[in-house]
């Protein structure tokens, strides 16, 4: 099977360092043959990598779209605010689109896209790249599986990171949600896609509370300046001065987040970026109006609830899960790969069980120590789909959902290529679905209500 071809609308950090990483790291599976990307630094250094010749180097998706058809596939990784053009025009000219999240930053955008990739009967498929992490699979196989009886409540949450949160959402280019989408569809609608997937069923109502509380000039340092760089007194004692994580905790590292500070990540590009750029902003004085933690809470029809927190106050930049079952529960943190099981029942079997008294067990932890309990690991180094690829080089991109996403678009395109029907798990379906919840959040949030969702 020849690798398919790719163009790819906008090489920033997504179309460079995700989807074009990948095909450099697997280039017999697939290959970029254009490229539109406004930065002329960006767009040379992504032409050159991938050997792009100088007439499929373009300015714009526009540019590139004016076209006929260039490749089978169009990868569409332009911010939030650019996303309907290049899709709907791409699926009308007949590409196999990956599209990333979020799929489209308001719900008037959502439903004229939808309309017309229908129209087309386009081949679509939305980058929520946690459902091809060997963790989730894991997660659903355990709830289809019956293993902790009847899905009761799935409690998520998303730790973003405090450095990560000041990184992309007071200083970057997702600080202001009218500028891109709001937080919770921005960074979240991969968590709603998850939920809306492990519990599959119509969701009918959802709630949500959350506000920007900390990221504000009241909490700001006495005599903090503009600038990290102006000489702040705070620099020592602020979790955010941002020297302290770009020239120091991150020297060394070239990649994003580094690179979406400055293409020169030498230590005097990195200064002068931080002196002069929106990274080096006071995050207490930038013009941020993202909420900075949120609550949702989502009813389905059964009875069965989904809890989402989101928020930067964390020191882990990762998600944790904890699923409750008639007869059992499930938790475990993404970032570790880690799942735990415990199931309401005796596990059968000589097992010793160790008791430090008749509801503790060894560890303190409170319950029957008796019930039976196991661990997986569920890492993206344990995924046995990725670990048999050839040529296969580390990354771990999204807890290894990046490379699965690839992995299936890439083999789908080759169908679709020969005429079969393709279609990836995550598709506009999907997005649709984890999008209007985010929507009906968002409308919750403000008025102070719950809102019923239609099916
Ligand atoms: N799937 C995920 O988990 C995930 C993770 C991070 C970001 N994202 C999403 O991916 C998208 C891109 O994010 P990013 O971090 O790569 O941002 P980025 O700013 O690094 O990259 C976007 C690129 O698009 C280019 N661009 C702007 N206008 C364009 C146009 N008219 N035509 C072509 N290119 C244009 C920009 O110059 C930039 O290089 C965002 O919507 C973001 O929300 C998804």
């Amino acid at each position: 099977m020849t690798a398919v071809t790719l163009s790819v609308v906008g090489a920033g950090h997504r179309g460079a360092e995700a989807y074009g990483d990948y095909c450099l790291r697997y280039p017999d599976r697939a290959r970029v043959v254009a490229v539109a990307e406004p930065d002329p630094v960006r767009r040379a250094e992504f032409a050159e990598d991938h050997q792009i010749p100088a007439e499929r180097q373009f300015a714009t998706w526009s540019d590139l779209l004016a076209h006929d058809r260039l490749s089978d596939g169009l990868v569409v990784a332009t911010p939030d605010l650019i996303r309907a053009g290049p899709v709907v025009t791409g699926a009308r000219k007949g590409y196999a689109l990956l599209v990333e999240k979020p799929f489209a930053p308001t719900e008037e955008q959502l439903d004229a896209m939808s309309a017309a990739i229908t129209e087309t009967g386009a081949f679509v498929g939305v980058a929520h790249v946690l459902r091809y992490t060997n963790f989730y699979r894991t997660v659903k196989r355990l709830i289809d599986e019956g293993t902790i009886g009847r899905l009761i409540h799935i409690d998520q949450t998303e730790d973003i990171g405090y450095w990560h949160f000041a990184h992309s959402y007071v200083r970057g280019n997702w600080r202001r949600a009218d500028e891109s989408s709001p937080m919770l569809l921005a960074k979240s609608c991969h968590d709603l896609d998850l939920l809306t997937w492990l519990i599959d069923e119509p969701a009918e109502s959802v709630s949500s509370s959350g506000t920007l509380t900390h990221f504000t000039p009241q909490h700001a340092p006495e005599g903090a300046p503009e600038r990290c760089t102006d000489g702040c007194p705070a620099a020592d004692t602020c979790p955010f001065y941002a020297p302290r994580l770009y020239l120091d905790r991150l020297s060394g590292h070239h990649t994003w987040p580094v690179t979406a500070v400055t293409r020169d990540t030498s230590d005097a590009g990195r200064l002068a970026a931080l002196q002069d750029g929106p990274y080096g902003r006071c995050v207490y004085r930038s013009d941020n109006n993202q909420v900075d933690h949120q609550v949702v809470t989502i009813s389905f029809a059964t009875g069965v609830l989904a809890t989402l927190r989101i928020g930067a106050f964390t020191a882990s930049n990762t998600r944790t899960i904890r699923i409750l079952g008639s007869h059992g529960e499930i938790s475990g943190r993404l970032d570790t790969g880690e799942l735990e099981v415990r199931r309401f029942l005796p596990a059968r079997g000589d097992t010793v069980h160790e008791w430090s008294r008749w509801d503790r067990d060894v560890q303190g932890r409170s319950g029957l120590p008796d019930d039976e309990t196991w661990t997986i690991s569920a890492g993206p180094t344990s995924d046995p789909d990725l670990a048999d690829r050839p040529g296969r080089r580390e990354s771990d991109g999204h807890a290894g959902g990046d490379d699965g996403l690839m992995h299936e678009f890439v083999e789908q395109v080759q169908q679709w290529r020969s005429g079969q029907t393709a279609a990836l798990p995550t598709e506009l379906r999907d997005a649709e679905r984890s999008h209007r919840i985010a929507f009906a959040a968002e409308r919750s949030r403000h008025a102070g209500q719950t809102v019923e969702l239609t099916a």
